[in-house]
């Protein structure tokens, strides 16, 4: 059934991003979703292994990177390599949104949120976040999807 999953529900490609101190990171995440209007919140599936996980629980915000058809490599570079052991903004421009957390200037759009809730469900954490600040970044490319265990 997991695959059927995999086959029959298409996601976005974002980076979740966060600071925690001097700490900043981010993780490449499928599982987003809007799940309110008024307000307007967010929420990221993440598994409690991601180092990301931790660092939005310590620094209660966090941003939504939505990546472009071209960034496939970013997708990459922020989903295959733990935070804790690389520094996966080494080398790369980025800016910092308004909570302090870094977000990317190169993205089709980014959300800066607040965590107002997180949920246990099964093997991840639901991070329910308001938004404070998006802002459409590149309109000339379209967003990336997941589709298929791949992305396009
Ligand atoms: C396309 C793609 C989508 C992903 N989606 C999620 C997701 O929704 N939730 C999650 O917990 N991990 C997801 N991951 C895995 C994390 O990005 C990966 O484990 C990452 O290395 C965690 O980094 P961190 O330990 O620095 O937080 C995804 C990876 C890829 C490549």
């Amino acid at each position: 059934m997991q695959d059927i999953a995999f086959d029959a529900l298409v996601h976005g490609v974002y980076v979740v991003t966060t600071r925690v101190r001097d700490i900043i990171n981010g993780m490449t995440a499928s599982w987003v979703s809007q799940v309110s209007l008024k307000p307007l919140l967010l929420m990221v599936s993440i598994a409690p292994a991601r180092y990301t996980h931790d660092l939005i629980l310590e620094s209660r915000v966090f941003a939504i990177n939505v990546l472009t058809v071209d960034q496939v490599d970013l997708g990459k570079r922020f989903g295959y390599k733990s935070g804790r052991k690389v520094d996966k903004f080494a080398g790369l421009e980025y800016k910092t949104a308004k909570s302090g957390a870094p977000f990317l200037p190169q993205a089709y759009a980014y959300f800066d949120l607040k965590l107002v809730d997180t949920f246990t469900a099964g093997d991840h954490t639901l991070f329910v976040g308001e938004v404070a600040d998006a802002r459409i970044l590149q309109k000339a490319a379209p967003p990336l999807v997941f589709h298929k265990k791949d992305f396009f």
